[in-house]
């Protein structure tokens, strides 16, 4: 099993160039993603404001339009550039702070949200290509009151110390255990290659994750 970000990687035209192990930069992703999606993107009538028409604009060159994203079952409304990535629509626009910037380039997983159900680094993804697709973060993780297995086993099992991988994490570790409730400790480590944890909790995560896949095969 591969980096799970990998193999889910949205296929549009404005990822599909992006292979493991690529090193680029956010600046130049956006200047060759950006420019011609954007323009294309920002165009059509995909872009509606709130009373209803068309709110793309240009100011002092730089377009920007209100968009309505689907997070986590809610649909909101934000003014973004054709330049703002999900990962700044989510945190600076609509206050859905669960998503971490660490990296800014596709190299951490702390961004990690599912986009349609797939995992993608939403630091590398444009906010309006998320438009008209469901997008989960780790706030739509917890029933209520009541977390999610995942949670309670990173609790349990302390899988965190400064916290700033941990949503990006259990966005993958959910998304591993969606497509796999048995998975093999190899297995979740694969699974997890696309997140990095500079405090080094590793073992705890890998432990907590073994343990979530047990207690939600028993129900819990
Ligand atoms: S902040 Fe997006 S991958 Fe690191
Ligand atoms: S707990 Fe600090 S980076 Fe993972």
């Amino acid at each position: 099993m591969a980096d799970r970000h990998d193999e889910a990687r949205p296929d549009e035209s404005t990822h599909s160039e992006i292979k493991p192990g690529t090193r680029f930069t956010r600046r130049g992703f956006l200047k060759g993603a950006g420019a011609g999606a954007v323009t294309a993107a920002v165009a059509p009538a995909i872009l509606v404001s709130e009373a209803g028409t068309a709110a793309a604009q240009e100011t002092e060159g730089v377009m920007s339009a209100t968009i309505s994203l689907d997070v986590n079952g809610s649909t909101h409304n934000a003014l973004v550039e054709a330049r703002t990535t999900l990962a700044d629509a989510l945190r600076d626009r609509l206050e859905i702070t669960g998503p971490k910037v660490v990296c800014d380039k596709g190299e951490c997983g702390a961004c990690t949200v599912e986009l349609d159900g797939k995992l993608v680094f939403s630091c590398m993804t444009l906010a309006m290509d998320a438009q008209g697709r469901k997008i989960e973060t780790v706030e739509g993780m917890a029933d209520g009151d009541s977390l999610h297995p995942l949670q309670e086993a990173f609790v349990e099992k302390d899988a965190l110390m400064c916290g700033f991988c941990t949503p990006g994490f259990l966005m993958s570790s959910k998304s591993l255990l969606d497509a796999n409730d048995n998975p093999t400790p190899e297995e979740v480590r694969e699974g997890l290659s696309g997140n990095i944890c500079r405090c080094g909790t590793y073992p705890h995560v890998f432990e907590a994750v073994m343990s979530a896949a047990e207690k939600m095969r028993k129900g819990g």
